[in-house]
């Protein structure tokens, strides 16, 4: 007899995770985090996991889910900048036939899907001050309504949010909630950046090492003491992402210039700059080195040139979304403007489809 499942995609698998002692290393500063972690996870109270981009936000907020009650539960994430304003709400808090037009039938949001597990809002703070509202009232007393239901619901579930930004700017500028901001810090988690654990650096590089040799079916040598030296004095704008990139990029194209090139300081400009032509000159890594600065620069005018609107600087450069998230995180550049959003920016703007 065959047994047909409904799969639900927006309850997503927790994914492959890198083993414990990887993930937390050895610095005073991690073992803080995995205290922390151990204390918090059991209890159902809200966390705030606050840190730079590739801090490791993501991992950690799936670990609290693996060591909660819940954690046979549903693990639903959301994205927020990802997901459209005008959809936004419908996403999260579902509707009732004809509240919209549209509205066909009646679906569920993904806070009703996460009852009994784990809500992951990715980027909180891109939430406007109406939905930062429902999820207030969710977050107080577990209460929630459909976009045009005449009742509230009622569910049970454990929120974890996450933010590279700085909440208590945020309030200040007055496009966060205080009251909301208490809510989601009941208890609250810092992810140190990586030059400030460098000494896990060497335990770090080993493991992506091993994991994309055994990926790729590949045979990379491990990195020399010099150059592992270097790694441990760079200042790591994208976090362990940008680690992890540099090795997978080593293990694909087996050559330690490729991450030599890729260490070379940001701010010097490199066009104007003298190029040293004593000794033995590598073109292809001053051509690369080129290429990679020249992008960056581009994509940084761009992004200034429209606000960081990502949306639309995607557009202009003539590659997709996702491309230029990626670009943006390679290229250590920051993933929002630190200026806040102008209340005229329309919302439609700032929301990206399709993460
Ligand atoms: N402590 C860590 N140990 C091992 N890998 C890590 C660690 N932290 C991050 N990574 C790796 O770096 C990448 C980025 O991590 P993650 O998505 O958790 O960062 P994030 O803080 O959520 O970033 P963002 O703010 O950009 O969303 C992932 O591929 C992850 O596996
Ligand atoms: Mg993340």
């Amino acid at each position: 007899m065959s047994i047909t499942t409904t799969v639900n995609p927006l309850i997503q698998p927790l994914g492959e995770m890198p083993p414990d002692e990887v993930v937390f290393g050895r610095t005073e500063a991690m073992q803080a985090v995995r205290d922390r972690l151990s204390k918090l996870a059991g209890a159902n109270v809200p966390v705030l996991i606050q840190g730079e981009s590739g801090t490791g936000k993501d991992i950690i907020a799936r670990m609290i889910h693996a060591n909660s009650p819940w954690r046979t539960g549903p693990w639903v994430k959301v994205n927020c900048p990802a997901i459209p304003g005008t959809l936004l709400e419908s996403e999260l808090f579902g509707y009732e036939k004809g509240a919209f037009t549209g509205a066909y039938g009646t679906k569920p949001g993904r806070v009703e899907m996460a009852h009994r597990g784990t809500l992951f809002l990715d980027e909180i703070s891109e939430l406007d001050l109406g939905l930062q509202s429902k999820l207030l009232q969710l977050l107080q007393d577990g209460q929630f309504c459909r976009i045009g239901a005449q009742e509230d619901k009622k569910v049970e579930v454990r929120v974890v949010c996450a933010t590279n930004r700085k909440l208590e700017q945020e309030i200040e500028s007055g496009t966060f909630r205080a009251d909301l901001f208490y809510r989601i810090n009941v208890v609250n988690l810092h992810m140190p950046a990586l030059r400030e654990r460098a000494s896990d650096i060497p335990d770090l590089v080993d493991y992506f090492l091993n994991y994309y040799n055994r990926k790729y079916n590949s045979r990379a040598m491990p990195i020399s003491d010099e150059l592992m030296a270097r790694l441990g004095k760079y200042h790591w704008p994208g976090n362990v992402r940008e680690l992890e990139n540099l090795i997978k990029r080593y293990v694909i194209l087996g050559d330690e210039e490729v991450i030599s090139s890729d260490l070379a300081p940001r701010e010097t400009d490199f066009f104007n700059a003298e190029i040293p032509i004593d000794g033995q000159i590598s073109l292809k890594k001053l051509t690369r080195q080129a290429v990679r600065e020249l992008e960056r620069k581009v994509i940084l005018k761009v992004l200034q040139a429209h606000h960081w609107n990502r949306k639309q600087s995607a557009r202009a450069l003539s590659i997709s979304y996702r491309a230029l998230l990626y670009k943006i995180r390679d290229a250590g550049l920051p993933s929002n403007r630190s200026v806040r959003r102008g209340t005229a920016e329309s919302v439609e703007n700032r929301r990206i489809a399709a993460d």
